[in-house]
This record gives structure tokens, sequence and C-alpha cells, in this order.
């Protein structure tokens, strides 16, 4: 990629930081994160040298699923604020040079939403074939059911409708009927208003499910391509705004998912993030070994032109093994969660890296030195670069949801609510609580990863200068990264079978094989020529 091109193609280049609202920073004492707090903490963001802001859902919410069961599409959560503090906050972000992205939760929305009431109120209502009713329950095969924890069926019967109706998700969220070309409609004017609002693009939330029709009486008549709808979407963001992206969540294996990408065309999703290399990386981890991951990246298809992939070390969900052997899937149980309590859905754990390496620092710098060195876009979960831990207390996936830590003391300096029951959600325990993990400690120590990126933010200073990183430049161009390049061994090991994978045609690299081997110097500064 030549370095005239960073600009129009900023997703290629970009670093991502998913953020929940509600337990960023809470400005006004309710023990809520808010988008005013938000607005105040940016500072922090631009630092560690992250340029697009990924939101979690902010929407009103019957908050069954955390926010992705909506109510409304069109406004923000009273609890996070108002749609005015909302564009205080675009304005905030882009006067730092920030994207901002939203999740796009379409699939499904909540039961509560009126669209819903309205739908299974009566056959003549004007929304019942906005979903997918039934007189008996629809096809349905094993893996159908996403959170087994708490579902046995995709279809459940509604009293009111008298009918079976489809949630791929919880039986509150029921799924949107996307044959229905009003209900195209209506998910474009929501991609339009956000537009309008100034986001640079959306996280698309369970785009196989959204695109799949198959429990559709007459779906496959009323929608015979499904790809033909995802590039009418992408067309659509385009007209609205040429360089806006769509970052999907499609957790399929490579050949699968790279039909998401439009195969050649690279006229559907943008990107998408790399389930299957995340997965191998955990087993990598595991073995201590690189295998798993160079044989992840052999297979990783090329991406079409202007596509590219999204690279992770862990999001909000469970951590998903799923595209694992079962034999693998235990190695990793193993290693990193052998008590059932860190488990979840059978598939994943609910875990963040420091804990599962028994806060090994020297492991948790491998994992993110690797990450920020693979190809593809680095996308980062709140908390990751202070080496935040979970709270095994909280149910399922919430464990790794909990509030930002921004110093020590009982609130961690996310909120002046009276008192920690007011929290929206509680700290994890020693050793990893406000008072052991916090930015404001980090920022004073030279050796941590926040330490050699962070400046003067929020009243403290850093005793360390800012510290630029540098990716491969075959993979991608150059940028600031937070996390340092000193290796362990290990780490050498894992970088040098990563790099005889030849990176991507489009690199413009002369002799992709002919990279050296450690990570320090795989991510020099030079550029090919
Ligand atoms: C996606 C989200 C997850 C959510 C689900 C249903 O998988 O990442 O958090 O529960 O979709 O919307
Ligand atoms: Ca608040």
């Amino acid at each position: 990629m030549r370095a005239t091109q960073t600009g129009d193609l900023w997703w290629k280049t970009a670093v991502v930081y998913c953020l929940d609202v509600q337990t960023f920073y809470d400005s006004n004492g309710d023990g809520i994160g808010d988008f005013a707090g938000l607005s105040e903490r940016l500072d922090h963001l631009v630092e560690l040298g992250v340029t697009v802001v990924w939101l979690m859902p902010f929407y009103p919410t019957a908050d069954v699923d955390d926010g992705y069961d909506i109510t409304d599409f069109y406004t923000v959560d009273p609890r996070l604020g108002t749609l005015g503090d909302f564009v205080e906050f675009m304005r905030s972000a882009r006067s730092r040079g920030l994207r901002v992205i939203a999740d796009l939760v379409v699939n499904h929305t909540s039961a509560k939403h009126p669209w819903f009431q309205s739908s299974r109120s009566s056959v003549d209502s004007q929304y019942r074939d906005w979903y997918v009713w039934r007189d008996e329950p629809g096809p349905e095969k094993p893996g159908d059911v996403v959170f087994p924890d708490r579902e046995t069926s995709i279809w459940t019967k509604d009293r009111k409708a008298g009918q079976y109706y489809l949630h791929r998700f919880y039986r509150s969220q029921p799924d949107l009927n996307v044959a229905n070309p009003a209900v195209r409609d209506e998910i474009a004017r929501i991609i339009g208003f956000w537009m309008e609002l100034g986001l640079s693009g959306f996280r698309v939330d369970a785009v196989p499910f959204l695109l799949e029709t198959s429990g559709i009486e007459g779906g496959a008549g009323d929608l015979p391509q499904p790809h033909e709808y995802l590039r009418d979407l992408r067309a659509f963001l385009g007209r609205r705004s040429g360089d806006a992206i769509l970052l999907g969540e499609v957790n399929l294996p490579f050949e699968q998912a790279r039909t998401f990408f439009g195969d050649e065309d690279g006229d559907e999703l943008t990107m998408l993030f790399d389930f299957p290399t995340m997965q191998a990386m955990f087993l990598g981890l595991a073995r201590e070994d690189a295998g798993p991951i160079r044989s992840a990246l052999l297979a990783r298809p090329e991406t079409p032109g202007d596509s590219q992939w999204a690279v992770f070390v862990r999001n909000h969900d469970e951590l998903t093994l799923d595209k694992l052997s079962g034999a693998e899937r235990q190695e990793v149980f193993t290693a990193f969660g052998p008590d059932e309590g860190m488990q979840v859905y059978g598939r994943g754990l609910r875990r963040r890296l420091p804990t599962m390496v028994g806060g090994d620092g020297r492991r948790v710098r491998l994992a993110y030195s690797l990450m920020m060195s693979l190809p593809g876009t680095p996308t980062l979960f709140y908390g990751e670069e202070i080496g935040m831990g979970e709270n095994l207390d909280l149910p399922g996936r919430m464990a790794v949801r909990t509030p930002m830590q921004w110093q020590a003391g009982e609130m961690g300096g996310f909120s002046t609510a009276p008192n920690a029951g007011a929290l929206c959600r509680p700290f994890p325990a020693k050793p990893y609580s406000p008072d052991e993990v916090n930015v404001v400690a980090q920022r004073h120590d030279p050796g941590t990863r926040c330490s050699r990126s962070c400046g003067n933010g929020f009243g403290v200073t850093a005793n360390v200068p800012s510290w630029a990183g540098a990716r491969c430049p075959c993979w991608t161009t150059t940028f600031r990264q937070c996390w340092p390049t000193a290796v362990t061994g290990a780490a050498e090991r894992c970088c040098s079978a990563t790099t005889s994978v030849p990176p991507p045609r489009r690199c413009g690299c002369r002799s992709p094989n002919s990279l050296p081997a450690p990570v320090a110097s795989i991510c020099s500064t030079d550029q090919p020529s």
C-alpha cells in the first residue's frame, strides 16, 4: 500500500477501539457511563494511537442482551445522555481526528420494540410481516441456537399472536424479516439517520443471520440473493458517504467468510473480523507453538482490493473457540480457563487475557505485539491497554464488561457515585481491582503499555515521552501504537513463523519472504521501495 493511499483507505491503517458508553466514564455520578463522560476521555484514546472508536449499542433497550435488544433505533438510551450529547461527542471526536463507527443491530429488535408489539397484536398490523411468523416451528438445525444457556429452540410461540416467531438469539430478540422490502427500507433509513450525524460506518452485528431467509415462508422467493442485499446496503452507504465502511461480524470458516467481502468485487463488507486467526492464536499460546497461527495465516484468503481483515485478541463477547476441534478447544480450556465457571456456551471463555496467562506481563505483551504485527486492522476492546481482568461473579459475557479503571480507589475514577453499590457493574476483585490496574498508575510506570504512548491526559503528566511504534510495511503502513515491540524469545518464535506467510499481493513488497524474523525488526518504519 502506498503512503498516498493511507488517507482514502483509512480503515487499512486504522486502530479501532471498541467501548460501551455505559462502562467508560460516568460524568454525572449516577453510576452509569454516558456520552458527556466519553467526550471527556477522548484524549486517552488519541494518546494511545487509536483512530476509530467503535461504539457498542447506545440506543434505548430492554437490556436483556446489554443493549443488543433495541427498542428505538433513532435515539440515545436516556441513561447515556441525549442526542445532543451524542452530537457533542461526535464533534469532539472529529476535532481530535477520531472517526466513529457504531454497532448496527438489525438482525432483530427487542420484543418490546413497538414494531414487534404491533406485529404480534394482529395479523392486520402493518408490522405483521416485519417479523417471521409461522403456524408451526420452522426449520432448525443443530447449532442454530446461539445462546444455549437460556434457549432450546429458535422458534417460540407467542400467545397473543397465536403463532411461532423466529429468534436466532434470545426469545426477547425477534428476528426482523429482511425479505420484506419495508424492513429493508427501514434498515436503510436507520443507516442514513446515523450517517447524517457523522458516523464513518458501522460494525454490523450478526451478518450471516441477518441475511438468512430459510425460515421465512416464501423468503427464498422474495430475497433470492442475500449477497445482493448486502451489496445494496453497501452501495447505499457509499452514496451517503463515499468512504464509509461496514465492518462485519461474520464468524464463519475462511472460505465462507470471504464471500461476505463480495468475492473478487469487494462490494459488500469492507472489513471482516478474523475469527479463525484469533482462535488459532489462543491455541498457539496454549501450546507455546506458532504452528496454529502460521496455518491460519496460510489458510486465510486474500481480500479483494480495498477490503481488509480486522484482527483482535478479545472482543466484548465470549472468547469463542467454536472453530477449533473439540480436542483443540479443550487444550485452550485446560490452559486458560479450566474451571467451568470460566467457560460459557460450551464454546468460549469469559475471561480477559491477563488473567488467562496468570498475570504474566511478558505473555500479554507477546499476544498484543503479535496482534499488532498481523496483517489486518487491529481492534481493541476497552481496558486491554491497561491489562484489565474480569469479574467472574457477573453472569455470562458480562464478566468482561466491567467499568473502565481510570485510577485507584473504590470507584476506580469511573464515577463519583456515592458508593460502589451504585455502579452499573462491579469491578473485578484484587489483584485486578482499580487499586492494582488503572490508567493513572500505568502512565507513571515506564514499563507499561500505556506509558509508552501516553502524553498528558486529564491532568496527569506521564514521565515518559510518547512512543511511536510501527507495523510491518508490507502489511500496512506505519502508525503509532501503544505496545512496545520488546518481545520475549517466545515472541520471536511466533513471529518468525508468521513472516513466512507471503504478504498480500498489493503490498508492494519486493521480497516478501526475506522479511527478518523477530517482531522488533519486522516492525521497521522503512517503507519498501
Ligand atoms: C452479536 C453481538 C453479541 C449479541 C448478539 C445478538 O453476536 O456481538 O454481543 O449478543 O450479536 O445481538
Ligand atoms: Ca451517568
